[in-house]
């Protein structure tokens, strides 16, 4: 296959979704350790039972700084980490705000591993519920930190990076990513292969991890666990467009398209076993239900679960900044 293909319209990350554990637990760690804005509070679209689903990013919440989670404890679901499952999230901080940043989360009794792959610096950690977080120390990423939160803007987090993806062999997920998926093989370093879309900076990355002897993560949304991540396209136009030419090259296992408040989203299920999302934000999107000014204070209910607000959060507990 030559020449441009609707795989194209994938631009960059739009957000990542994690199911974390506790719910005041994962919004104090992401608000006052790693010093991201609230940008929504919502609930989970899907299924009956209320689970919050949590925004963090910058001021505005903008396409690739949002990194979302389901804290799910109460459900009693936990996930399985494994392969056939993103298995890290990689966040862009300032080069030379790693040597704060290590201060920071071992102050904080994070056990914090410096690695370095492709290159790059990279500060290891866990959420509090387990999931592998990173750091990577990138220069000149012009993208607009959180202003007004506990972490200097200048040593701030700037959004995703990569994300790194774990599977047992590589050869049909490289045919999905260049493809499918508009990608471009950018680098290998030993068993991480580097794929790019969009214009390659930071915030388009996915890394492969091939690990062929690692046992199949779960897929289920669980605690414990990245369950999908989304990328941003245009418009609803290019969105048809890469559903379509995806369902014709095979690649059926594709969503319709659902419409999560904020933004319509596509969920494909890569031969990685990873799932991903191509997603159109709405316009406006954050500010479609709340001010700037007060993004993320209150609880914005989706529809099904418009009954007694007071009732439905007492289920899933009060958040306290
Ligand atoms: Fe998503």
């Amino acid at each position: 296959m030559s020449g441009t293909t609707p795989g194209s319209h994938v631009m960059r990350h739009h957000h990542i979704t994690i199911a974390t554990g506790g719910a005041q637990e994962d919004y104090d760690f992401h608000t006052k350790i790693l010093g991201l804005k609230s940008v929504k509070k919502t609930l989970f679209y899907d299924g009956t039972n209320p689970i919050y689903h949590l925004y963090y990013g910058n001021d505005a919440g903008e396409e690739s700084s949002l990194v979302t989670t389901f804290p799910m404890r109460h459900t009693g679901v936990k996930g399985q980490k494994g392969s056939g499952q993103v298995s890290y999230v990689a966040l862009s901080i300032p080069t030379g705000a790693i040597e704060y940043w290590k201060d920071r989360l071992t102050e904080h009794k994070f056990s914090v591993t410096e690695t370095e792959r492709f290159g790059e610096r990279y500060l290891d950690f866990e959420h509090p519920c387990g999931v592998n977080y990173t750091l990577v120390g990138v220069d000149n990423d012009l993208r607009t930190p959180h202003t007004q939160g506990p972490v200097p803007a200048e040593m701030m987090i700037r959004g995703t990076h990569s994300i790194g993806v774990s599977m047992r062999d590589s050869e049909f997920m490289e045919e999905f990513m260049q493809i499918g998926w508009g990608g471009k093989r950018v680098t290998d370093d030993q068993n991480l292969i580097r794929y790019a879309v969009g214009d390659g900076n930071s915030g388009t990355l996915v890394d492969f991890v091939v690990e062929p002897d690692r046992k199949l993560g779960s897929w289920i949304v669980g605690e414990g666990t990245i369950h999908h991540m989304a990328f941003e396209v245009a418009s609803h136009e290019h969105q048809n467009e890469l559903k379509f030419f995806l369902e014709g090259l095979g690649y059926t296992d594709i969503s319709d398209v659902k419409d999560r408040g904020y933004f319509d989203s596509i969920y494909v299920r890569t031969p990685s076993g990873a799932m991903f999302e191509a997603t159109v934000s709405h316009q406006p999107s954050f500010t479609c239900d709340e001010l700037l000014e007060n993004l993320g204070l209150d609880v914005m209910l989706p529809p099904q679960f418009q009954q007694d607000k007071e009732s439905l959060i007492s289920q899933i507990g009060y958040l306290k900044d």
